[in-house]
């Protein structure tokens, strides 16, 4: 093993990382594909609500970071907007102890800086000009944010528009990841949002957007 997984591997479970957290949940997920199931080819990427002034943007490979972005749609009223990459993550696809897997990889790629943008089905959401407040939730990888999520923001212009980050993870909070996104996107007012544990509760969720004033 080399020393790059030796140490990932103990930062992981130094975090309380479980193997099972990186299994897809039962939503959507199946055979060798990951958890984007609500991703399906005919699936509309937008709930398109064109009163609503907020749009919820999201990756998630097993399912918790779409539960959240959910659970702040139906808060804010905002609209969904799911990213899905082009070449969909399988199981096999996202196994970081397997230094041999396609997101070890990239991992590797990424620290070298390297990695390419992660072609996606779609960058384009539609009204996109009218919103004004941007949710945008991802998992956690490897301490930042999931890279698929890197070609949404590089690909579009956040000038005029609040983003609050949010994400889902075994233990690891946001940490750089909204600076991150903010200095790829180079426009908008970026804020740190909040990070949720694996199947946080709706409550959690509403709790929060009241405690940031996002909701009366
Ligand atoms: C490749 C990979 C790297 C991960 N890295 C971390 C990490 O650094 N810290 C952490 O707490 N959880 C980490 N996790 C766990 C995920 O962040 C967590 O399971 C998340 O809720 C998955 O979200 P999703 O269901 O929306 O895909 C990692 C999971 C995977 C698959």
């Amino acid at each position: 093993m080399k020393k790059f997984s030796r140490a990932v591997l103990c930062g992981f479970l130094g975090a309380g990382l479980a193997l099972a957290s990186c299994a897809p949940a039962s939503s959507g997920a199946s055979g060798s594909s990951g958890g984007s199931g609500s991703g399906s080819p005919d699936a509309p990427y937008t709930s398109g609500d064109p009163e609503s002034d907020t749009l919820v943007v999201y990756f998630s490979w097993s399912g918790n970071t779409r539960e959240m972005a959910e659970y702040i749609a139906e808060a804010t009223g905002g609209d969904l907007f799911e990213i899905v990459p082009e070449d969909e993550y399988t199981a096999a696809d996202l196994r970081w102890t397997d230094e041999n897997s396609r997101v070890v990889q990239e991992y590797e790629a990424k620290q070298a800086g390297t990695l390419e943008d992660v072609a996606l089905r779609d960058t384009t959401a539609d009204g996109w000009e009218e919103y004004d407040t941007v949710f945008i939730g991802y998992p956690i990888w490897w301490y930042d944010a999931a890279w698929p999520v890197n070609t949404f923001v590089k690909a579009n212009d956040f000038t005029g528009k609040t983003v609050y980050t949010f994400c889902t993870s075994s233990s690891s909070g946001l940490g750089n990841s909204t600076r991150n996104l903010a200095d790829m996107a180079g426009s908008g007012d970026w804020r740190d949002g909040s990070r949720f544990s694996s199947g946080a509760s709706e409550s959690a969720v509403v709790a929060w957007l009241e405690e940031a004033g996002l909701i009366a």
